[in-house]
């Protein structure tokens, strides 16, 4: 099958069927076949996928203990050696079969392990199929600085299939949505509109929210495809993320942690503050962001000012900064960003004391 960048994705019942073929047009070994798990995807999404792929009951698995704190080097060593003792070649295939912890570790192993090896993403939570596995960007935390290792490594195939998310939790699903909310927010006003409409029903009954997944799918992928390398529009896919991020690492060995999806809806309050200060977002726009967005993410922490320094270091390590400046992607109106925006400090501490 040729790889080809956005046109590897595929859904539900036809995504085991090209999987399936896929397997067996490359003539792989079962026993060549790597499939990487935690715990909680090796008891709720393994026993599906070999349901509908019989050919894996041979295959290797690989399973790590689940968490955020497993998405680093030494767990990359940990499965580099298993591969090596299991005899994997460079023809060996790993599939990652989980969140975005898992895809981004696997997808990182694939691309340093033998120089390369192809890989296959089957992500299991709304966070994984909506965005972690789109785009080719794989990689782990250097302690507490989120993805600092990495590279960009294109899977040959994204399995998408929402009957995983029947065993996720609610927080978890919520914690996806945040992305899809981006999505709107940066590229497609309509799909804001959607998921305002539908949240609370996606948020209950996970299942009638297949075609909100794959339309905020297609619009991660349409900007990702035009810009895979990230040299400019793909940073619009950073709203929200230039503070999200610091949040998250900040709150990652507190008692208090947030999830990823928590810390970025929180992060497009903050920077959609900044985008009215200085980006001409409407404070109507601005309000109807603030109050969609914090009624559903209620935030579960309050700010001090030595918070907000500690939080200013975390953002001078950010991988987007260019030139020593802080980097911001920032919206203009609902449905529309632009990026390389640097905002002083004073400003970025207004949007955390004042939103
Ligand atoms: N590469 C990228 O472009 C990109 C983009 C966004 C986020 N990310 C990364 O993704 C990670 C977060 O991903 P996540 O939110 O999916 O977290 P995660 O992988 O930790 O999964 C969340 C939890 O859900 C469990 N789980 C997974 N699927 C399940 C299922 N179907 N049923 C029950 N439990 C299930 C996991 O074991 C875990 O406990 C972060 O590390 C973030 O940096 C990467
Ligand atoms: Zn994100």
């Amino acid at each position: 099958m040729q790889k080809e960048n956005g046109k590897n994705i595929y859904f539900n019942d036809e995504a085991y069927h090209v999987l399936n073929s896929y397997l067996v047009n490359q003539k792989f070994d079962p026993k060549n076949v790597f499939i990487l798990v935690d715990n909680l995807t090796y008891k709720h999404c393994f026993p599906i996928i070999l349901s509908h792929v019989n050919f894996l009951n041979k295959s290797h698995v690989i399973k790590i203990r689940t968490g955020e704190k497993e998405k680093n080097i030494y767990t990359c060593i940990k499965i580099c050696k298993l591969l090596e003792k299991l005899k994997a070649t460079r023809n060996s295939l790993i599939i990652n079969v989980g969140g975005g912890v898992i895809t981004d570790l696997g997808g990182f192993v694939s691309s340093i392990f033998k120089r390369g090896i192809r890989f296959i993403n089957i992500p299991t939570t709304l966070l994984g199929m909506v965005d972690a596995s789109i785009g080719y960007k794989t990689g782990v935390n250097l302690d507490y600085i989120k993805n600092e290792i990495g590279t960009f490594h294109i899977p040959e195939l994204l399995i998408i299939d929402p009957f995983f998310l029947n065993t996720l939790s609610r927080t978890e699903i919520i914690s996806g949505m945040a992305e899809m909310f981006k999505h709107g927010l940066i590229a497609n006003k309509d799909f804001w509109i959607d998921m305002n409409k539908f949240k609370l029903e996606m948020a209950e009954n996970k299942n009638i929210c297949n075609d909100l997944i794959k339309k905020s799918i297609f619009i991660k992928n349409k900007i990702v495809t035009k810009d895979p390398k990230e040299k400019g529009l793909r940073k619009i896919l950073n709203f929200g993320h230039t503070i999200g991020h610091a949040l998250e690492s900040y709150f990652m060995n507190k008692k208090e942690k947030i999830l990823h999806g928590m810390a970025i809806a929180s992060g497009m309050i903050y920077e959609s503050w900044i985008s009215h200060k200085i980006n001409d977002l409407s404070m109507i726009d601005y309000e109807e962001i603030e109050s969609s967005l914090s009624s559903f993410y209620p935030k579960k922490y309050v700010l001090s000012d030595l918070d907000v320094e500690k939080l200013f270091i975390i953002m001078e390590h950010d991988k987007k900064n260019e030139k020593n400046k802080i980097q911001f992607s920032l919206i203009k109106r609902i449905g529309e960003c632009s990026y390389n925006y640097e905002v002083p400090f004073s400003l970025i501490k207004e949007s955390l004391l004042k939103c």
